[in-house]
Formats: C-alpha cells, structure tokens, sequence
C-alpha cells in the first residue's frame, strides 16, 4: 500500500462523534436569553432587538419604569444593565455582549419616548 493511498483511506474514515460535540445540537433548556453557545458565534443584536426582547420585558408594561424618550445618561444606562438595580436583575456579557451593550445605552438615551408605552 502506497502512502497515498493510507492518507485517501484516512480521509474516508468517519470521525468518531465525541459527547461534546453531540450536546450542541439541541436549543438549550433555559429561559433567560443565554447569549453564548458552544462553538457559536453570535451576530451582534441591533438595539431595538435587545430592547423589545429583553428591557421590553418589564420598561412600559408597567414593570419597570419608563426608559425611553426621557434623555437618560447612556453611562447610566450602561451602569444599571450591568449591575441591576433594587427589582431589576444585572445582565451579564455573555446574556447582552459589550458591544450591543454600547449601542444599547446610546440608543436609550436618545430615543424618543413610544405612545403605545404611555397607554396611548
Ligand atoms: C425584570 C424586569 C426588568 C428588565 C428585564 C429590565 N429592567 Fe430596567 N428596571 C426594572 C425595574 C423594576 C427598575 C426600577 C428599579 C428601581 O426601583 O430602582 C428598572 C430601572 C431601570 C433604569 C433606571 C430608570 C430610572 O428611572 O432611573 C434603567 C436605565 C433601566 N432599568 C434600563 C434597562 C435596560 C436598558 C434593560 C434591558 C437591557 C432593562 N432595564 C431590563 C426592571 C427591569
């Protein structure tokens, strides 16, 4: 046998299917927005995404305040996602990352307020 043949036999094999790499498949079971997958990497979310899925959770339903249209300080906002505050959790890198956090805190201070939140 010639050594290109052992290398094209080589290639042919199937590899074998480790634990790890089976796991990956399914949608994990958790109901928080988890931002990190094994071997994943993620497109960055635009700012009206992480708003309407995560802080449109509670801000203008009547849970949280309301944060939009009022020209609060983006460091403000960036200090509050990241530590909480009183009833709000802290979210984590890996659940909003820094760079969406970044454009997150801008687009909060500079948006304009949403009648549907004011109950209009
Ligand atoms: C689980 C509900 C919940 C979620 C989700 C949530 N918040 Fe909050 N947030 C609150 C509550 C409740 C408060 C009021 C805390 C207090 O009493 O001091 C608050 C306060 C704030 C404040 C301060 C408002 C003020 O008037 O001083 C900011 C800014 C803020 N949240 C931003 C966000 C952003 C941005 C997100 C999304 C990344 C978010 N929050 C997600 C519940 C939430």
């Amino acid at each position: 046998m010639t050594r290109s043949m052992l290398i094209m036999l080589a290639a042919a094999l199937p590899l074998p299917a480790t634990p790890a790499l089976a796991q990956q498949g399914g949608a994990p079971a958790v109901a928080l927005p988890v931002r990190q997958a094994l071997g994943k990497v993620l497109p960055q979310r635009s700012p009206e995404q992480v708003y309407a899925k995560v802080c449109g959770y509670c801000h203008g339903r009547n849970v949280g305040p309301i944060i939009l249209g009022r020209g609060l300080p983006a460091e403000a906002v960036h200090y509050i996602v990241r530590h909480g505050q009183n009833a709000m959790p802290a979210f984590r890198p890996t659940e909003i990352t820094p760079a969406e956090l970044d454009t997150l805190s801008q687009w909060v201070s500079q948006s304009p307020a949403r009648k549907e939140e004011h109950g209009q």
